[in-house]
């Protein structure tokens, strides 16, 4: 299923306190100079428009979200429903996530990781492009705390196969553990603009959750 049209971003929100670059992430990585207090981090990976952001760091003050975006568009798009909202405790980086992971995030820095519909590289040719190969993978685990969670979710079976088997090539990750929806209880209850899509257009939703021994 493709991508919708994306809104225009208000020219009067100011983005500069939830929109960073990916070279202006502090190095070595220091969580109190991107957020206002050093708290359990959670990161997503790929956060397109930023429901989850927004409505996870609304659900819990006493974390941090970082969404990470490779699209300049979307990451704006996200960041302006952050500072609409008033979500002080999450912040979108534009920036490709494989070079986050290997350049910025030192060993066990992350309280967990989200992964939800990446994008599926459909033709054999472009299988090298997907974001979950055993390289990857390894960034994972290497930042995740000991306890951490990974999760991942996508409504394609190919893209899930081929995720778990490269999750399955590290020893630490413990999984897959299927995860059970709850019912949406209103029109954005729903993890992400993709999982609402998909669930409204009665797609099949593969759903597994990692812990980090
Ligand atoms: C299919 S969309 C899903 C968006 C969102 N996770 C959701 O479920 O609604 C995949 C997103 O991942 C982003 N993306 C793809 N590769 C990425 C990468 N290497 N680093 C960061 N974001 C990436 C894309 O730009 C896109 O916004």
């Amino acid at each position: 299923m493709g991508r919708r049209a994306l809104g225009k971003v208000d020219s009067q929100i100011d983005l500069t306190s939830h929109l960073l670059s990916g070279k202006s992430l502090p190095q070595p990585w220091d969580q109190e100079q991107v957020f206002t207090a050093s708290c359990p981090l959670e990161v997503e990976i790929g956060s397109g428009k930023g429901l989850f952001l927004q409505r996870q760091g609304t659900a819990l003050p006493q974390k941090n979200f970082l969404g990470i975006e490779i699209s300049l568009k979307y990451a704006r798009f996200a960041a302006s429903r952050l500072a609409r909202a008033g979500v002080a405790n999450a912040r979108v980086v534009h920036a490709d996530a494989r070079q986050v992971f290997s350049e910025i995030f030192p060993d066990a820095s992350l309280a967990a990781i989200h992964i939800y519909f990446p994008d599926p590289w459909w033709k054999k040719r472009h299988h090298k492009r997907r974001l979950l190969n055993e390289n990857f993978v390894g960034q994972l685990s290497r930042t995740l705390i000991s306890g951490g969670y990974l999760h991942f979710w996508t409504d394609v079976q190919e893209t899930f196969d081929a995720g778990i088997a490269a999750l399955k090539t590290d020893a630490q990750l413990q999984g897959p553990q299927e995860v059970i929806p709850s019912q949406a209880a209103h029109d954005l209850d729903y993890q992400t603009h993709f999982e609402r899509r998909m669930r409204l257009s009665g797609k099949k939703i593969f759903r597994s959750e990692y812990i980090r021994l």
